[in-house]
């Protein structure tokens, strides 16, 4: 109702920009629709679609959660609020084993704890100016395209869901899903290996490719590494330090939920090296290290110590064993999909260096088409390749996160689809 003569307040019109809703809450309003719809179809439902851990959290993991409780309980160790970044002891272990023990130079300062990969792939963008030129991979997770548009730095879409200037790379089976650097200069690049959605990893030397693209065009990386855990194949870089020269160029993103089985628990890190620079409006090189933390300090009051204590158990000795038993698991999952699609006479991709099996739709069937079909008839939710760029259409993703059973159900079911 109309009541003074004032103007109403302004909202963020950049997310009137977005196209619907976030790619996983639309897939759980049809699969709702569906099982309002099919009472008896949604007894049998079986969900490969978000990438969304089933197995429990590993014992040594619940076992620090139980001591770090008690901790709470008495005054004597109680703890409020824990340092912004993260506590010592936790950026410490993961400097050492993540990094420093494969010979990686990563100091404990440059390792910043959050609660998400998600969140800070989109809180990057707070330390990055307006004006980058930015790269993203298509199909492509779509926190990064979206985020983007939150802030501003993006045109509207277009019919396809291409929004103006930003600059897609192409994944394509004749590039192994790995997109070459572009003829033109880019200032942020996103990178996520193994990838997410189509399950393909980088080689070293398209990652050296990456890097020398980076140093000449003083671009900056953002390599989304939450997937290095389900690496198999000997030789495929695990981080982007790796990469002589990425110090210079790259912030990397790792995450527990997918290693740890962290999805509910929320624990991951950003590592930004203190001698990555990036310009300021006048041309002056300044690192962004300071920026990030003076970032953390004000929007972030750090992860609970809880949960902190939880990711440090996952570098104990038990711990690092449970955490290969979870991921042995899911990847002896993502072998089962694989052989069950390829049955179906499927063409896959992924699902070896990753927990993501990527499959082209059969001839004329569309993303959503191949969606529905696989929700009407096999009861079973994948994610339509569409959802994650337009380059996706054509393709589904199978998520491996699951129990072995429904797995194995899943391949079966997959076979017995007459499209
Ligand atoms: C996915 O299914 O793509 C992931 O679960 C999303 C995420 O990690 O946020």
């Amino acid at each position: 109702m109309f009541i003074c003569g004032f103007n109403m307040a302004f909202l963020n019109d950049n997310y009137l920009k977005l196209k619907a809703g976030y790619l996983f809450p639309e897939i759980g309003r049809r699969v709702k629709a569906f099982c309002d719809a099919n009472p008896e179809a949604a007894k049998r439902l079986i969900r490969c679609g978000i990438g969304d851990v089933t197995e429990p959290l590993p014992s040594a993991v619940v076992s620090a959660m139980h001591k770090a409780v008690d901790e709470m309980a008495a005054r004597e160790t109680f703890k409020g609020y824990g340092p912004e970044q993260g506590y010592d002891w936790l950026r410490h272990v993961i400097a050492q084993n993540d990094f420093r023990d494969k010979g990686l130079d990563v100091a404990d300062d440059e390792i910043f704890i959050s609660d998400g990969s998600k969140c800070d792939c989109g809180a990057i963008l707070d330390i990055l100016g307006a004006k980058n030129k930015i790269a993203i991979s298509d199909p492509v997770y779509p926190v990064y395209v979206d985020t983007n548009v939150m802030v501003g730095h993006t045109g509207d879409a277009n019919e396809a869901g291409a929004y103006a200037k930003l600059v897609y790379l192409p994944c394509k089976p004749s590039n192994g899903f790995i997109p070459l650097p572009p003829k033109k200069h880019v200032d942020v690049i996103y990178l996520c290996s193994p990838n997410n959605p189509t399950g393909a990893a980088a080689t070293r030397e398209q990652l050296e490719a990456w890097v020398k693209y980076a140093l000449e065009h003083k671009s900056v990386i953002l390599f989304d590494a939450a997937y290095e855990a389900y690496i198999t194949e000997p030789g495929v870089p695990h981080s982007i330090y790796e990469i002589p020269g990425a110090r210079e160029c790259a912030i990397e993103f790792r995450s527990f939920s997918k290693n740890g089985g962290f999805t509910g628990t929320r624990c991951a890190f950003t590592v930004v090296p203190k001698t990555l620079m990036a310009q300021t409006k006048s041309g002056e090189a300044k690192p962004l290290h300071p920026l990030w933390n003076r970032r953390s300090t004000t929007k972030f009051n750090g992860v609970s110590f809880i949960v902190q204590r939880a990711a440090e158990a996952l570098y104990s000795p038990e711990g690092k064993a449970q955490v290969a038993e979870l991921i042995k698991h899911y990847l002896g999952n993502a072998e089962i999909l694989r052989k069950g699609a390829k049955k179906a006479g499927l063409k896959v991709f992924g699902g070896v260096n990753a927990p993501y099996i990527w499959v082209r739709t059969p001839k004329g069937v569309t993303s959503w088409q191949a969606f529905d079909k696989i929700l009407g008839d096999a009861n079973v939710v994948i994610t339509p390749g569409s959802g994650f760029g337009s380059k996706g259409e054509g393709f589904f993703r199978i998520s491996a996160f699951n129990s072995r059973a429904n797995a194995e159900e899943v391949a079966r079911r997959l076979q017995e689809l007459k499209w």
